[in-house]
């Protein structure tokens, strides 16, 4: 395994009582694709929430390029370059979509009108939808789109790893092709990337390695190769007898 540039160890998250992340252990290597996957209220999302310290954890560490991170604000993980796209997208709708793409670059400093332009067109050369749109609202593309565009956004912040939750969700599977075929790409260009997907399938061929999670506990690791031959993965998240 390549060395971690994230590391969480032994967290947990609660929310008042209720204990929804109860002691994971997860590494991402430099220039690794990582899925977590798991299926409705597994602590998927928790768990990145956790890591971007939107609701950090009650217990354990989380550290990123050897650092402890546990005790910064969100925007100070961002500023480190942990980007977390949520589910459910969060694009600025009477924005258009040049204006949203152009957002994900606000907490860059000293940066130039040529440097974001040039950044804004390679955004547009791995989704040339959204310059063939660039002008339209977000808020009226179709869900694809908006996930295209939400990525996007993300690599505007230049990334040293990106967070990624069910960027599949909802989409056609031309759409879910499209997304994860970026999601190579981005990887090939040496962002790490932690995937979190129900689509398991898909997840485990674009990661190298796996994580499954029920009710907040990891219950199996490995190459994301073994994973999709494990019986218990198979029978549970590839839908096999
Ligand atoms: N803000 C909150 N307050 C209380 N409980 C919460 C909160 N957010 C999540 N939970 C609970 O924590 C558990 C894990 O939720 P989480 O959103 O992490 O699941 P998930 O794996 O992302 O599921 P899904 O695939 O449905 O998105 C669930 O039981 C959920 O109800
Ligand atoms: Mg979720």
């Amino acid at each position: 395994m390549p060395e971690a540039l994230l590391e969480l160890k032994d967290v947990h998250v609660r929310y008042g009582v209720i204990e929804a992340v109860r002691g994971i252990n997860l590494t991402v290597g430099e220039s690794e694709v990582v899925t977590l996957i798991g299926g409705n209220g597994a602590g998927k999302t928790t768990t990145l929430r956790a890591i971007s310290m939107v609701h950090g954890p009650s217990r354990g560490e989380i550290l990123f390029r050897g650092e402890d991170i546990t005790s910064l604000r969100s925007d100070e993980v961002v500023s480190r370059g942990i980007i977390h796209v949520p589910e459910g997208r969060h694009i600025f709708p009477s924005m258009s979509v040049a204006e949203n793409i152009e957002m994900g670059a606000f907490q860059r400093k000293k940066t130039s009108r040529k440097e974001l332009n040039e950044d804004v067109d390679r955004v547009f050369m791995l989704f040339p939808r959204m310059k063939e749109r660039r002008k339209q609202a977000g808020g009226t593309l179709s869900g694809g789109e908006q996930q295209m565009l939400a990525i996007g956004r993300a690599l505007m912040a230049k990334p040293k790893l990106l967070m990624l939750d069910e960027p599949s969700m909802g989409l056609a599977p031309q759409v879910v092709e499209t997304v994860f075929g970026v999601v190579e790409t981005i990887n090939s260009e040496g962002i790490p990337v932690l995937l979190i997907e129900q689509n398991a399938q898909m997840a485990l061929q674009a990661a190298s390695r796996g994580y499954v999670i029920e009710t907040g506990e990891i219950v199996l690791e490995d190459k994301a190769q073994s994973l999709l031959g494990n019986d218990r993965v198979r029978k549970a998240y590839l839908g096999e007898e």
